[in-house]
């Protein structure tokens, strides 16, 4: 059995669990958990003799000082019984989480974990060698009982093994909770969200084609063939009435059929970019939007084309729900964040419970590690504002 912290060396059998090192490695670990403890006793001390007020001011900013170092030191020392890596942080945000966890840590081993840590390598391994050790230490008891006592002691080394490294276990799988909750599962639901957007979008792409090279065309020909009918039948015969009706209907249904294949997909956007593709959508919007978005290069594809449909659907919103006169767009990347804010000076009250645009917008942003914030007070305005990393 491959064991590789303290808590899984327990389930061994006893004979191989306690010859091995893992008891050893838990008294190393519990005493090691003592050394944070040492400039706490000093500050404490040099403000017990001096009692001054200066002096515990010091006392505590040298404490502030040394808490994200002692987090470090923990960190370290958890291998002494914890031999599986932690998982590294790999984007910035999840990095200054990471370091606030640390600092966490720190303190908690300023303030209390450092005299546990003590008193249970105290309790432990202190009990059987003084027993042991009593014909030494007590020379005035009676050898035989002496002798006793060394005996019950050498008995007592075994299950000393067993509380120190349930304890120096427990305490390491404490250490890994606090540095690491739950990271695995985490990215786990985050990669099958982003498969699922994946799907969504090549499925998106597909349909998008075949709109565009199959029905789209069709209806195309079916116009030009009506229009052109028309032309040979009698003005006024009433023939002629219903293929001029039959012209109209086929023109507004590819009128339609474009507005679709554009709200699938905006060919703008591929070609020309983030601020050109959402004037365009502005530019189509019944109410009035004023956009002003300037961006210095291209955004990485995923960013733009969620940015995107954060536009769609916020203006789409606007011209459904809002009632507004006008509606403003306006944003800009800067630090390796793109952020877009839509306002509208509607009636407010978006609500994302009675929909699924907005919720829809959040699940996209999610995977892409964006951020959405709403607010829409009855009586408005409405403001949407939307954070996208996008360092590349
Ligand atoms: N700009 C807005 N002004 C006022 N109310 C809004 C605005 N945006 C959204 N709402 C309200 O919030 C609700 C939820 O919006 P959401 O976009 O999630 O759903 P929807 O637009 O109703 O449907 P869909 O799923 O087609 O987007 C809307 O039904 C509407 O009542
Ligand atoms: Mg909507």
């Amino acid at each position: 059995m491959l064991v590789r912290t303290a808590l899984e060396a327990l389930a061994q059998r006893p004979i191989p669990f306690l010859r091995s090192a893992w008891p050893w490695r838990s008294l190393a670990y519990l005493l090691a958990g003592a050394v944070p403890g040492l400039p706490v006793l000093g500050v404490v001390a040099a403000v017990a003799v001096t009692s001054s007020p200066a002096v515990l001011a010091a006392g505590v900013a040298v404490a502030a000082l040394i808490t994200p170092m002692a987090g470090r030191y923990e960190r370290w020392r958890l291998r002494l019984v914890d031999g599986v890596p932690l998982p590294a942080g790999d984007t910035a945000s999840r990095g200054r989480r990471e370091e606030g966890r640390v600092v966490a840590l720190g303190g908690l081993a300023l303030l209390v974990l450092w005299w546990m840590d003590l008193v249970m390598a105290a309790f432990g391994a202190a009990g059987p060698v003084l027993l042991i050790l009593s014909p030494a230490v007590q020379p005035e008891v009676e050898p035989v009982a002496a002798v006793a006592a060394s005996a019950a002691g050498v008995l007592l080394v075994p299950v000393a093994a067993y509380t120190l490294t349930a304890w120096a276990g427990a305490r390491g799988a404490m250490t890994r909770a606090i540095l690491a909750p739950q990271a695995t599962e985490l990215a786990e639901v985050l990669r099958s969200r982003a498969r699922l957007v994946d799907a969504f979008e090549t499925e998106r792409r597909r349909i998008e084609r075949d709109l565009h090279d199959g029905a789209q065309q069709r209806l195309v020909a079916l116009t030009m063939t009506l229009g052109m009918a028309r032309l040979d039948l009698p003005e006024d015969s009433p023939a002629a009435r219903a293929v001029e009706r039959a012209h109209g209907e086929a023109k507004q249904a590819l009128a339609e059929l474009r507005a679709l294949v554009r709200g699938v997909h905006s060919q703008v956007l591929t070609d020309r970019g983030l601020p050109a593709a959402v004037r365009d959508v502005a530019g189509r919007s019944p109410v009035p939007v004023e956009v002003d978005l300037a961006l210095e290069e291209r955004l990485p594809a995923a960013v733009e084309v969620t940015a995107y449909y954060v536009v769609t659907e916020a203006l789409a919103n606007v011209a459904r729900h809002s009632g507004a006169s006008a509606a403003r767009v306006t944003g800009g990347a800067a630090d390796g964040t793109l952020l877009l804010e839509i306002h509208d000076d509607g009636r407010g009250g978006a609500d994302p419970r009675r929909g699924t645009g907005l919720t829809g917008l959040a699940d996209r942003l999610s995977v892409v590690g964006g951020r959405l914030s709403l607010s829409s007070p009855a009586g408005g305005p409405t403001r949407m504002r939307v954070e996208i990393p996008c360092a590349s």
